[in-house]
């Protein structure tokens, strides 16, 4: 999901013995897992790794609000439509804790959305599946909600400190989107006509957008 190589000119692991006094005390830390804050030293491939990684997991949270966006004036009901929207306003919040802990590493917003804008930048690539039909969106939520949050709770351990508490957060608000894209398919599947019950089998997402 976050795989773009990042070249940062290192090409093996160093031993303790061959490392310099400051990257020495860093990997120290990292081994006692103390956090690293913005402040402290780094090596400056740690720093560009993170860089690409938290600025493409902020992209993924943005661009992750567009298929549901399509959805807020066709939900079912007023409740659903309260709850897509606080969905959709919850990714919003992901992308601005994480454009701003990819921030502390001295990136500039502006230029790495430009990379997302002409393409250089990448994101997580089921958000281009269109999502055709309102069982979608029980999908959406259970399915891809239910992988992020396999994804990103091992993250909220990471060794940077922005990020790994920008983690924390956001892996509470994505129990609650999980939660609601499977009660969204299931009482489609309990209650919906004979059409809604054959959708909620199969949600364009769930067979590559060809439904
Ligand atoms: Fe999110
Ligand atoms: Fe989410």
């Amino acid at each position: 999901m976050y795989a773009q190589l990042v070249e940062t000119g290192v090409k093996r692991i160093k031993d303790l013995s061959e490392m310099t006094e400051q990257e020495r005390a860093f990997q120290e830390k990292i081994d006692s897992e103390i956090k690293i804050e913005a402040k402290n030293w780094m090596p400056d491939a740690y720093r560009q790794t993170l860089i690409r990684q938290i600025s493409q997991h902020a992209h993924s949270e943005i661009v992750g609000m567009l298929p549901e966006g399509n959805w807020v004036t066709r939900a079912p009901s007023l409740k659903r439509k309260l709850q897509l929207m606080a969905k959709i306003q919850d990714e919003a919040g992901h992308g601005l804790y994480l454009y701003s802990a990819m921030e502390t590493l001295g990136a500039d917003r502006d230029e790495e959305i430009a990379k997302l804008h002409s393409g250089k930048a990448k994101y997580s690539s089921i958000f281009n599946y269109p999502t055709l039909n309102w069982a979608d969106m029980g999908a959406v939520g259970w399915l891809v909600d239910g992988a992020a949050i396999v994804n990103q709770v091992v993250l909220q351990r990471t060794s940077y400190g922005p990020y790994s508490r920008a983690m924390v957060r956001i892996c509470k608000e994505e129990s609650f989107h999980q939660r609601q894209g499977y009660e969204i398919l299931l009482t489609m599947m309990r209650h919906g006509n004979q059409a809604q019950k054959t959708w909620s089998r199969t949600p364009s997402t769930a067979c590559g957008g060809r439904h």
